[in-house]
């Protein structure tokens, strides 16, 4: 699994935030924990080049851009709210132990299933 990356610890982020990693390779990675489950998605918003880490996560699943207030949901990227119409390129979450890790050569489970 050559796309392996660490994220970040369990410990590092609190239910209900989100925060920017940005992967070895550069990529730019928005990771959040929501009721305890990690998820990793790309963190540019499709619509334009705002920093969806700095958004905010509502209803539960879903990231609100904080530019134009698109919407996104979590653990599959699909675009939900206007402007945004492209899905968000979302990454598989390892949690191992208190660690968390991203593997960038699979979308996550969620977005598998939904193709
Ligand atoms: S930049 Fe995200 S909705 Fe426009």
């Amino acid at each position: 699994m050559n796309g392996k990356v660490f994220l970040l610890h369990r410990a590092d982020l609190a239910e209900g935030q989100v925060r920017r990693v940005d992967a070895p390779n550069g990529c730019p990675l928005a990771v959040y924990n929501i009721d305890g489950r990690f998820y990793a998605t790309h963190d540019v918003c499709t619509h334009a080049t705002a920093s969806l880490s700095e958004g905010e996560i509502i209803d539960g699943d879903m990231i609100a851009c904080p530019v134009h207030d698109g919407q996104f949901h979590i653990p599959s990227g699909q675009a939900i709210a206007f402007p945004c119409t492209v899905d968000l390129r979302t990454y598989r979450v390892l949690e191992e132990g208190d660690d968390i890790y991203a593997d960038l050569d699979q979308e996550s489970e969620a977005a598998q299933s939904a193709i």
